[in-house]
């Protein structure tokens, strides 16, 4: 029996977003083989016959404890190479973007008509309660970084586009029916689904060092994350800034990880790591480390 990747080494998972999230993960899409070999996996048969057959190993859902912009869920979900996604957040409005995006046709009409001048933007962004779904797009779309804490842009139309956006949402509205987006607390999902061996999970939480200018939601137990993963039945991979806190972490719990370069939105080059819940294969990129 032989267990394999539907990917090779270097190829790239086409990313599929709709926000430039501050940490997303768009930028892990070039090197995304290290997540099909965890996520996309088969068995390879030989039958007494001499014949051969495969069995793909799918996970049955992949959950994003973390949801913020989704882009690693929503990319493999796009590729088929996982059946369903679930979605958890914690902060209202971003939770609410989802549930809106994922059951309102007409969402993506009012983006597509939306006016992207300095005027109406500041006008969403003056009442982020009447409509949070919209304020959350338009907020991310044209504001510095992306952060929904922060000012916006000189120019704030240079990252709308309301037609690219309309058919992002669209997108997301057809495959509606195998996402689930759930507002609540991700380490509590992880433990809801920790027993169940066909539950994957990709995990990004608010970054130690930078999450409180980031996101309204940045307080969460480390600690605690890394106890449920470590009784987790089924695969996983965990994203993180590389923080003394989370060293020790890593380092107590013996995770399989590496240190993966990436460009911050001020266009420092920073390394995060990427943990992951099996061992490194005789194929893989042999960067992976353990503690
Ligand atoms: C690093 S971002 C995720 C980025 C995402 N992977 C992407 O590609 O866009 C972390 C997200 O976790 C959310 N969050 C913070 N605490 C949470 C909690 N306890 N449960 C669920 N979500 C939480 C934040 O609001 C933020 O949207």
């Amino acid at each position: 029996m032989d267990t394999y990747a539907s990917f090779e080494r270097g190829d790239s998972l086409r990313p599929f977003h709709i926000f430039r999230y501050p940490g997303g993960k768009r930028w892990l899409s070039p090197d995304i083989s290290f997540l099909s070999f965890t996520f996309g996996r088969y068995i390879n048969l030989t039958y007494a016959d001499g014949g051969s057959g495969r069995i793909h190993l799918t996970p049955t859902f992949l959950l994003e404890p973390f949801a913020g912009g989704a882009v690693v869920g929503l990319s493999l979900l796009d590729q088929n190479l996982i059946e369903h996604l679930v979605l958890v957040e914690k902060d209202p409005r971003v939770a609410s973007f989802w549930r809106t995006a994922l059951s309102d046709s007409r969402f993506a009409d009012r983006v597509e008509r939306f006016r992207c001048t300095r005027k109406n933007v500041e006008a969403v962004c003056a009442n982020p309660d009447r409509d949070p779904a919209f304020w959350t797009l338009v907020k991310n779309r044209c504001s510095v970084g992306g952060n929904l804490k922060g000012g916006l842009m000189r120019d704030v139309s240079c990252r709308w586009n309301g037609k690219v956006h309309a058919a992002a949402l669209r997108k997301i509205c057809s495959l509606s029916f195998r996402i689930q987006c759930i507002e609540g607390d991700g380490i509590d999902a992880l433990r809801k689904h920790a027993d169940d061996p066909s539950a994957a999970a990709f995990v990004d939480p608010p970054y130690v060092a930078a999450g409180k200018s980031l996101y309204n939601q940045w307080q969460v137990d480390h600690a605690a994350i890394f106890d449920v993963l470590a009784k987790w039945k089924g695969l996983w991979v965990m994203s993180y800034d590389s923080a003394p806190e989370i060293r020790r972490l890593l380092k107590k719990h013996r995770f399989v990880y590496r240190e993966a370069p990436m460009r911050t939105n001020k266009g420092k080059v920073k390394k995060e790591l990427i943990m992951r819940s099996i061992p490194v294969l005789r194929h893989e990129n042999p960067k992976w480390k353990k503690t």
